[in-house]
């Protein structure tokens, strides 16, 4: 979107999660964000998407066991997993990363400190789970989904707080 675009709509701010399969965090972390935002802060316009470092699961929807656990929380998950591309570095203001793994690897795709200045993780602002790894659920049980989304919760919660410090 361009900026006459983002000017017209008042879209203050463009969020991108990236994990590696984007088949659970960030889609997950996308829904949430979303969700919490039409609960709390409407006023708030902000354009939110998720993808993910690998391309296994391109196409698909989030994993099975994700939707089920966020759709439990009201939030249904619909979106098809895409990669992270080098153009998201401009499409997108903040870029939150699933774990250190993750956001590693951003950094290595950045280019310049300005890409570099956006990267950050998922839990960045959060209070009590600040700078933590949200651990990858895709080889655990359904306590591991739920603990995925306890984070992403709080987390979200932060970012649209921060989000509305900083308008
Ligand atoms: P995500 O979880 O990064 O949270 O989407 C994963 C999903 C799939 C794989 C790894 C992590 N995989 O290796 O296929």
């Amino acid at each position: 979107m361009d900026s006459v675009v983002r000017l017209m709509y008042k879209i203050m701010a463009r969020i991108l999660f990236v994990c590696l399969g984007n088949i659970c965090r960030s889609p997950a972390a996308a829904g949430m964000l979303r969700h919490l935002q039409e609960r709390d802060h409407s006023d708030l316009e902000i354009e939110v998407d998720s993808n993910g470092l690998g391309d296994w699961h391109v196409g698909a929807l989030p994993d099975p066991r994700m939707r089920k656990a966020a759709q439990d929380r009201g939030i249904i998950l619909a979106t098809r997993a895409k990669q992270f591309k080098e153009s998201d570095f401009d499409a997108y203001d903040i870029i939150l990363a699933a774990d250190r793994a993750v956001l590693s690897k951003l950094n290595e795709y950045a280019t310049s400190i300005q890409q570099k200045n956006k990267l950050r993780l998922m839990t960045a602002f959060s209070s009590c789970n600040k700078d933590l790894d949200v651990p990858d659920p895709y080889l655990g049980e359904e306590a591991d989904f739920e603990l995925v989304l306890d984070m992403l919760e709080e987390a979200c919660t932060e970012v649209l707080n921060h989000l509305r410090k900083s308008q």
